[in-house]
């Protein structure tokens, strides 16, 4: 898809980081753009902001963990705008940094609930909608660069879901000649507000209840916050990668290739039949709590 004004953008997860970058750069194209996101105050703010500016918005709550709160965000874009072009099931979380058997059900559904089932309720609720319109589209999907390299936590299991998830679509699509794109955004460390993103756990699937984090959580939290903010790409930055990647139809969005070497090593081990090799990102490291 190369033109972009006058079309419909519905980015999920649109309240800030990415997803705010997003939805302000396809504003700039000449967009109307849905904003969609579970934290109502920051998508008000989020959308005012972008109005001060002269930008056409439409804000809807919605959790993307429900498939019926899904298809009324489908339903309200609809109503408004007409019709859907462009679609960035983009919102997630960071889900905690347990290891894999330590992590509570209750920590496995909310990560999964968000980050994957979200994601397939965006496609299984937009697809046929712009299928049935016959026009050029383009749906991103956001994973991480923690789907394409060696797990080490529940977020990890959920952004290869995404990637194999995109590469399916993909498939479909292109077998049905439909004039859809489809994009797997892989970043690396963009400077958002993921790693608090407890701020948006809901009530029922918090393990002890009125905890929504805990102080060795919040500590680690803090550490990769500092490190996002000093070392992260801009999410404005990473917007103009992925419109650019739209343009291109490119797939894969890889935005840092300081992992090339890691994804290169993790295909040859499969190839050889051999084992992962050890893999800590730096975000795995412990951080003891401040005392
Ligand atoms: P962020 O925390 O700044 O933005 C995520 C947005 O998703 C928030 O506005 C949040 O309210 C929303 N959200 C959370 N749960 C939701 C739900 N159930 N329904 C609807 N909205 C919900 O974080 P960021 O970094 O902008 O995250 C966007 C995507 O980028 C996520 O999928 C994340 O996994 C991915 N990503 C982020 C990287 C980073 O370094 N920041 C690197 C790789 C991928």
């Amino acid at each position: 898809m190369r033109d972009f004004a006058g079309r419909v953008a519905v980015v999920t997860g649109a309240a800030s980081g990415i997803g705010l970058g997003l939805a302000t750069r396809f504003a700039q194209e000449g967009m109307r753009v849905v904003l969609a996101d579970v934290e109502e105050l920051a998508l008000d703010k989020a959308c005012a902001g972008l109005r001060e500016r002269g930008f056409e918005v439409l804000g809807v709550p919605t959790d993307v963990s429900q498939a019926e709160s899904v298809e009324q965000l489908a339903e309200r874009t609809l109503a408004h705008y007409g019709g859907v072009h462009i679609l960035c099931n983009n919102a997630g979380v960071g889900g905690g940094f347990s290891k894999v058997w330590e992590a509570s059900l209750k920590d496995w559904e909310w990560v999964l609930g968000v980050n994957l089932w979200g994601v397939i309720h965006g496609v299984r609720t937009f697809v046929p909608i712009m299928l049935s319109q016959g026009t050029v589209g383009h749906i991103v999907n956001t994973a991480s660069i923690a789907g394409l390299v060696p797990g080490t936590r529940a977020y990890c299991v959920t952004k290869s879901g995404v990637v194999a998830l995109s590469e399916a679509l993909y498939n479909n699509l292109a077998q049905s000649n439909a004039p859809i794109g489809v994009s797997v955004l892989c970043p690396g460390l963009i400077n958002t507000r993921i790693m608090y993103a407890f701020r948006n756990r809901p009530a029922r699937l918090l393990n002890v209840p009125g905890v929504q984090v805990t102080e060795r959580e919040l500590a680690r939290a803090e550490r990769v916050g500092n490190m996002a903010s000093e070392l992260g790409l801009a999410p404005d930055a990473l917007a103009g990668v992925v419109v650019e990647a739209i343009r291109s139809d490119a797939f894969y969005i890889l935005t840092h290739n300081h992992f090339d070497d890691t994804i290169r090593t993790r295909a040859d081990d499969i190839l050889q039949r051999r084992k992962p090799r050890p893999y800590r990102s730096e975000i795995d490291i412990e951080t003891p709590p401040a005392q």
